[in-house]
C-alpha cells in the first residue's frame, strides 16, 4: 500500500488532533506534517490536506500549499478537510451550506477528490482579549455558548472515524 501523507495547518491545534487521530484509523503508513515541512509529495500516494477558519478565511499558506502543489494533488486524487465552528450545526457540515468551504472549493483551481468539515473547538481560555471578545460576539449572534470560563470541543470524533474508514475502503 502507498504510503499517505496528512498536511495540516493549525493555529490553536485543532486541525493537527484531528489530522493524527485520522492517522491512528486509516491504515498503512501515514505521516502528518505542517504544510511548512513538506518539500514534494512525490513519496506519497495519496494526500490529505486540513486546514481551519479564522474570521471567516483559510490562512494564505494553505491557498499557497494548494497552488504549488496543484498537479500533484489532481494525480494523488487528494481530498480536503476544512475545520470551523460553525460546523457544530451538523447541517453546516455539509459543503452547500458551509459557506467558508464551498466558496474554497469554488475559488481554488484544484478540485480536490473528497471534501469533508469536522466541527472546530472554542478554546476560550487560551484566546488573548481580542479574540475572546470577538469569539464570544459571533456565538451570541449565532446562540452559541458564551461563558469564557469554559472550553468546549465541537468535533465530532465519529465523522472523523466515518471517513478514515472512507479512505481506507478506497486504499490502493
Ligand atoms: C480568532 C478566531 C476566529 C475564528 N473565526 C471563525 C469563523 O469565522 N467561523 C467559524 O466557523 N469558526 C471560526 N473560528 C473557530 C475555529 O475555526 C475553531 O476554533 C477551530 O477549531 C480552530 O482550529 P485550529 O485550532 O486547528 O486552528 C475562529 C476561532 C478563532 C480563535
Amino acid at each position: 500500500m502507498s504510503k499517505i501523507l496528512i498536511a495540516y495547518s493549525t493555529v490553536d491545534g485543532q486541525t493537527r488532533k484531528i489530522s493524527h487521530q485520522l492517522a491512528s484509523e486509516i491504515k498503512g503508513e501515514v505521516e502528518v506534517k505542517k504544510f511548512e515541512e513538506i518539500d514534494s509529495l512525490d513519496d506519497y500516494g495519496k494526500v490529505i490536506i486540513g486546514s481551519s477558519i479564522r474570521y471567516g478565511k483559510f490562512p494564505k499558506k494553505l491557498f499557497r500549499f494548494v497552488e504549488k502543489n496543484k498537479t500533484s494533488l489532481e494525480e494523488k486524487q487528494a481530498d480536503f478537510f476544512g475545520v470551523n465552528l460553525i460546523a457544530r450545526n451538523p447541517e453546516k457540515c455539509l459543503v452547500e451550506n458551509n459557506v467558508y468551504v464551498r466558496k474554497f472549493v469554488e475559488k481554488t483551481s484544484w478540485k480536490p477528490n473528497e471534501v469533508v468539515i469536522f466541527a472546530g473547538a472554542l478554546n476560550y481560555t487560551t484566546y488573548n482579549l481580542f479574540d475572546k471578545k470577538m469569539i464570544q460576539l459571533i456565538m451570541k449572534i449565532t446562540e452559541g455558548p458564551t461563558d469564557a470560563s469554559v472550553d468546549l470541543e465541537f468535533t465530532n470524533w465519529e465523522d472523523v472515524s466515518s471517513y478514515a474508514d472512507k479512505v481506507n475502503s478506497e486504499a490502493k
